[in-house]
């Protein structure tokens, strides 16, 4: 990974507590004197595979993967759509306009940010913020399969139609899944599915049902 992409990820992944900073000259690693989850090893390593990812175009045209950003044992898990601009250039996600609306509606879970998980289903940013195209998110779905694995999280938050249909391998508009629960099937970790925080800040007047999304994902994780 390169070293850049390297502190992003461990920034976002709050290793920052456990990396070695005094060794500038050689790359960011994880202190192997400290005591590391095995999940964190290997999210770490899908994190430096998906940095080097070139299976589609798009990792010639963005500036940083973004790979994910939480807690590796967190309950909760966010699954977005694909980085933006601002995602892009931090290299972390949620970090722009619809990410600070994230946050509120993850306040309003009683939950503070650090302690969910967060992720997108493209790892990069499509030119111009345009839709991913289903060869992208075919090649791309792979990761997001093993960061799942992975983090095991209690219950995934699909936010929007492009999280809900790749998740959930269906093509219904997400005002058809949204309201119940679904499973991921591959692991059978509880899913519910909603509006997209970008389409949120669009169409405020949706807000209401996001949050009843919400509560019912409260009530699926007790
Ligand atoms: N929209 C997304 O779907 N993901 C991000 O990370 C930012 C905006």
């Amino acid at each position: 990974m390169e070293r850049a992409n390297q502190q992003q990820y461990l920034d976002g992944l709050q290793f920052v507590r456990w990396v070695r900073r005094d060794r500038q000259d050689h790359p960011i690693e994880p202190d192997a004197g400290l005591d590391l989850s095995s999940t964190e090893k290997e999210l770490f390593e899908l994190a430096a595979a998906v940095d080097h990812c070139r299976a589609c175009p798009l990792g010639e045209t963005r500036r940083h993967a973004v790979f994910g950003a939480g807690s590796a044992s967190a309950d909760w898990l966010f699954v977005g759509e694909a980085p933006g601009a601002e995602e892009d250039r931090r290299g972390l996600p949620f970090v722009g306009r619809a990410g600070q609306l994230l946050n509120a509606m993850i306040s309003a879970l009683g939950l503070e940010r650090d302690q969910t998980y967060i992720a997108n289903v493209l790892k990069c940013r499509p030119p111009d913020n345009r839709d991913p195209l289903g060869e992208e998110v075919r090649s791309c779905e792979k990761h997001l399969h093993r960061q799942i694995e992975l983090l095991q999280p209690r219950l995934i938050i699909a936010l929007g139609r492009f999280a809900a249909q790749s998740l959930l391998k269906s093509s219904l508009p997400i005002g058809k899944l949204r309201g119940r629960r679904h499973l991921y099937e591959p692991f059978g970790i509880p899913l519910v599915a909603t509006y997209h925080p970008a389409y949120l800040l669009r169409s405020p007047l949706e807000k209401r049902k996001a949050w009843s999304d919400l509560r019912l994902a409260k009530t699926v994780l007790s």
